[in-house]
């Protein structure tokens, strides 16, 4: 079942997504050469606890931290360590938080410069991605829509959308109904129709080369099987009837 929330809901949720907005943010800045990742665990700590909000990660089925943070052939689900980042590192930070109830789930892709020509595109083309799905983000529209938005934006590039992971509804739990697939398996249908009200974690998962993961050994950490890198923008956006509402903008 899909929960539909209301006005008053969203109110509540587009306040936990303005607070992770900040966390992010906040993150993106302190990316540096020399920094270790774990440093970027404590600026999220800091923020989260500042915006009086309650990580979503730390503890979920057991993961140790409020942050992920994915380096080059990671894909998602990197966790925080004395890693220290370098000039042409691809970063992927994704956080959730909690906030008077709700959760908001959000990501974004920084890179340290100077990049590869192909870094950076990768990165500007999984940020189109994932605003070509937001937009179809719809009531009235179907589930599919946002899927096709950005497999074809993505695979047009000649990137490809990872399968093993996917977007989810968002609200009283981090993970609700409906999945959200970054592509449209042939003949599975057009999926749910999208109504106001739904919420939705959308979160492109794009990678140079194959799709195919592998998890390392931690349990968690999610790589290329190739050894390709990786770029993931997340955001939690509300279906209403004036179109899209992403609750994760800044
Ligand atoms: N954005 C990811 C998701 O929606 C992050 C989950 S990390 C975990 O599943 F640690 F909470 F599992
Ligand atoms: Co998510």
């Amino acid at each position: 079942m899909i929960v539909c929330k209301s006005a008053a809901e969203l109110e509540k949720m587009r306040a936990a997504g303005r607070a992770l907005a900040r966390v992010l943010e906040a993150v993106a800045t302190k990316v540096a050469p020399g920094v270790t990742t774990l440093e970027l665990e404590a600026v999220a700590e800091k923020e989260i606890a500042a915006a009086g909000a309650q990580p979503a990660f730390k503890g979920y089925r057991g993961y140790p931290c409020v942050l992920c943070t994915s380096v080059n052939e990671e894909i998602i689900h990197g966790i925080p360590s004395e890693r220290k980042l370098q000039r042409g590192d691809l970063v992927s930070i994704d956080v959730g938080v909690k906030l008077d109830g709700f959760y908001a789930d959000g990501a974004t892709t920084v890179a340290l410069q100077p990049v590869e020509p192909e870094t950076a595109r990768l990165v500007a083309v999984t940020r189109e991605a994932l605003a070509l799905g937001v937009a179809q983000a719809r009531a009235g529209g179907y589930l599919a829509d946002i899927s096709a938005a950005i497999q074809q934006h993505v695979e047009a590039a000649g990137f490809n959308v990872v399968r093993e992971f996917v977007g989810h509804g968002i609200g009283t739990a981090l993970h609700e109904e409906p999945t959200v697939p970054n592509y449209v398996a042939p003949g599975k249908g057009r999926g749910p129709r999208l109504a106001a009200g739904m919420v939705l974690a959308i979160e492109p998962m794009v990678t140079t080369g194959s799709p195919e993961v592998k998890i390392r050994p931690d349990r968690w950490t999610a790589v290329t099987a190739d050894g390709g890198i990786a770029a993931h923008f997340e955001h939690t956006v509300a279906v209403t009837e004036n179109g899209p509402w992403i609750l994760t903008q800044p």
